[in-house]
């Protein structure tokens, strides 16, 4: 079996939101996050079906210990980056902490600087009464909200640190009962991550729209994974639900050792 999909070599269809949602229990969603054109336009070449403007951000470009220092605009800034060079995925973007719960104003205003930057939809974290509120407000106002739920990473300071969740008596029942009130509330999804894979199962089993998994097994209908960690562009960072498909910063590492090599031994730029 090829894994260059003849989707990437021929022909592409645009992903859009409907598409994601009919992918329900059919071929697995294949989705990564992106931050800048020059990644964007290396996914545009392959099959992968949704790239999420992830706050994951805060820790991969800003350098941050969490993603709650993330703003929208930083959200907005990275989503116009990777709108220009890409064409065929879904594109979506996170609302960062502090703007999905508490008015409708600052979800939709937040919601609305992402959708003029270039995302086709919003990800919101959490599935408070309040949060499923905002979202079926911006789902009635045309903007498509993916959920999220399990480890919520904006709510790192509560949980108190990036731990499993769902272990714990009556979790699997809760974590059902939050996917079904946002997919009541109108998303055309749901991320669910670190969770273990037979409680991300039975809740995929238990909705009808799309779960992609992070860290949650593989009985979910689609993946999600930070690019630059698939990459393995910080081989230190190695949690055990990643796989690094390939090894970047040891790549990276040695052009620029043979770059300093070559220019201080005068053998780069060749004389001509
Ligand atoms: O911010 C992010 O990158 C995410 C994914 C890891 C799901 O939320």
């Amino acid at each position: 079996m090829s894994y260059v999909s003849s989707d990437s070599v021929g022909v592409k269809k645009k992903v859009r939101v409907p598409d994601i949602r009919s992918r329900k229990g059919g071929k697995k969603i294949t989705c990564l996050t992106c931050y800048d054109a020059s990644f964007a336009r290396i996914l545009e070449q392959t099959s992968i079906d949704l790239v999420l403007v992830g706050d994951s951000l805060g820790n991969v470009i800003q350098g941050a210990s969490s993603t709650t220092c993330v703003t929208v605009d930083d959200v907005a800034y990275h989503t116009r980056c990777v709108a220009a060079a890409l064409r065929h995925p879904l594109l979506v973007s996170d609302m960062p902490f502090g703007t999905a719960g508490f008015s409708f104003e600052v979800a939709f205003s937040s919601a609305q600087k992402l959708i003029r930057a270039g995302a086709e939809a919003v990800k919101i974290e959490g599935a408070t009464p309040e949060i499923c509120t905002q979202i079926s407000h911006l789902v009635r106002h045309g903007i498509p909200v993916l959920g999220h739920i399990g480890l919520l990473p904006q709510s790192v300071h509560m949980v108190g640190g990036y731990r499993v969740q769902g272990r714990g008596v009556g979790d699997c029942d809760r974590l059902i009962s939050e996917a079904r009130a946002l997919r009541d509330a109108g998303c055309f999804g749901i991320v669910v991550e670190l969770v273990p894979s037979d409680v991300a199962k039975s809740l995929s089993h238990s909705i009808d729209i799309p779960v992609i998994g992070i860290g949650a097994g593989c009985g979910c209908d689609g993946q999600i994974l930070v690019l630059n960690d698939m990459l393995g562009m910080n081989l230190s960072f190695s949690p055990k639900y990643l796989k690094h498909f390939s090894l970047v910063e040891k790549i990276v590492r040695e052009a620029i050792e043979r770059y300093c090599y070559e220019t201080c031994e005068g053998v780069f730029p060749s004389e001509d």
